[in-house]
């Protein structure tokens, strides 16, 4: 194999060969901003990144830059980026880059929240880097403070806005009082949802981001199914005003919690869901596409980091960093390579103990509103406060709960769905917070 980092000449500046799996939205904005601020970047850290080969799927597509293919075979590559995103070939891809000794930088949330443990594995074996930034939080630096900043923290809980779709869709519900399909189509309008819009309103983009920001936070290994998600398509405009009546902004959140004690055996929950949150924290006033990741800690309290969470450019900007800490960690023998390594224990959604929002929509007859809050009753969950909507011949029942555990209330929505007076059981929002 070559020799896998040269010195610049006429300096003691490192140069580094990359190769570029992918030349989408980000991989040619990478390219673009390497080419851009090379000089600036080299000025800066003494690192030259040289674009050596992309690969990409169409070589007859139009593209801004024109560069040879054939990628993983030259040894005279140092870092491979992967930026095609997906399962496969993703997978494959990085396991022959570690495999034949090459630092990797991915952006791809998917490929680590499914295969993580696989990919972290050959990481260690190979002694080479697999470095991620980019696939959480845009152009936010959340890996590099969560795993480096924070290295000696005990962290409680980190709680972020992960996906900019959602945020948006919602921020729209809440200020401009549009409904949840009015927001989705604007949102597609203007690029920032998909025409199939599942993997954003359903959560599954979220919960990828959740399983590898808790992977980071406890030092664990989580994969995306040990994260509980719920999406967004179900909160209707009426939610998000009765929210703002008690003083709560409607936010998705993804929530990764030690749940224990800070003795040896960790047990994390990890979930994403709407959550009702207090008006005056911090993440309420994301707006937009915005992200932002809010950590709790045992010596630096709270703090939080925000910024844009998707988008070419400002992924790319994250990349350049993993790009630098990769060139250092050629020759240090995996320094950089592996960042979660402890088995915990999940702690399953129904363990869950928060205040509930919850509506229930009723035929209008004597009675019911009895019936109904035997239900509650039954399943041990206690009744904090009940308001009545009239809908014609139908009521709308709008509860909060007092603190109440989640299969309890899971239960008494399962039992309510089984009276013949209830027509629709609504949103259900956890209220995030100090009692109501
Ligand atoms: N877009 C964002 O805002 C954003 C933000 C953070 C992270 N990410 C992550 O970054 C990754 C890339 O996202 P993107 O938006 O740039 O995707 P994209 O626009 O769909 O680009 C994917 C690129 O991969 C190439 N490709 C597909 N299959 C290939 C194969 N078998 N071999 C070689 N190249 C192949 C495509 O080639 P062709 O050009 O020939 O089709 C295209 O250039 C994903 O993992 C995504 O989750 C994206």
């Amino acid at each position: 194999m070559a020799p896998s980092k040269v010195r610049a000449e006429q300096s003691e500046d490192t140069q580094v060969r990359i190769g570029v799996l992918g030349m989408g939205n980000v991989g040619a904005a990478l390219v673009e901003l390497i080419y851009r601020q090379h000089d600036a970047i080299a000025a800066r850290s003494g690192i030259h990144i040289d674009i050596a080969k992309v690969a990409v799927r169409d070589l007859d597509k139009a593209r801004s830059q024109t560069l040879p293919p054939g990628v993983l075979t030259d040894d005279s590559i140092d870092i491979i980026v992967e930026l095609i995103g997906g399962l496969e070939p993703a997978r494959s891809l990085v396991l022959q880059a570690l495999a034949a000794r090459k630092q990797v930088v991915t952006a791809n949330k998917e490929l680590l929240a499914n295969f993580g443990s696989e990919l972290f594995d050959a990481s260690v074996r190979s002694g080479c880097a697999l470095l991620f930034e980019g696939s959480v939080g845009g152009a936010i630096p959340l890996v590099r403070a969560l795993r480096i900043s924070l290295a000696g923290e005990q962290i409680r809980r980190v709680m972020g806005i992960v996906n900019g779709t959602t945020n948006y869709i919602l921020s729209q519900m809440s200020e401009a009082k549009i409904s949840y399909a009015a927001a989705l189509a604007e949102a597609q309008s203007l690029g920032y949802a998909e025409r199939d819009p599942t993997a954003d309103v359903e959560g599954f983009d979220a919960a990828a981001k959740a399983a590898i920001l808790a992977g980071i936070a406890f030092n664990a290994d989580i994969a995306l199914c040990d994260v509980y998600r719920e999406g967004i398509d179900a909160i209707d405009v009426s939610d998000i005003d009765f929210a703002h009546r008690l003083g709560y902004e409607v936010k998705l959140l993804a929530i990764a919690e030690r749940v224990d004690g800070l003795e040896s055996k960790t047990k994390v929950a990890v979930r994403v869901h709407p959550a009702m949150l207090p008006v005056e924290h911090p993440l309420s006033a994301v707006k937009g596409v915005f992200n932002a990741v809010f950590v709790e800690g045992e010596s630096c309290g709270e703090l939080m980091l925000y910024g844009r969470g998707a988008g070419g450019e400002p992924t790319a900007s994250a990349l350049v960093g993993d790009l630098l800490d990769a060139a250092s960690n050629i020759g240090s023998n995996g320094r950089d390579a592996h960042p979660f390594r402890v088995h915990v224990e999940i702690d399953p959604i129904d363990n869950l103990r928060a205040q509930y929002y919850v509506t229930v929509d009723v035929l209008d007859r004597p009675g019911v509103l009895a019936s109904v809050a035997t239900v509650f009753g039954m399943h041990g969950v206690s009744i904090r406060s009940m308001e009545q909507v009239g809908l014609s011949d139908e009521a709308r029942l709008v509860f909060i709960t007092h603190m109440a555990r989640e299969a309890d209330v899971q239960a008494t929505l399962d039992g309510l769905r089984a009276l013949d007076v209830v027509e629709h059981i609504g949103g259900l929002i956890r209220v995030i917070g100090p009692e109501l």
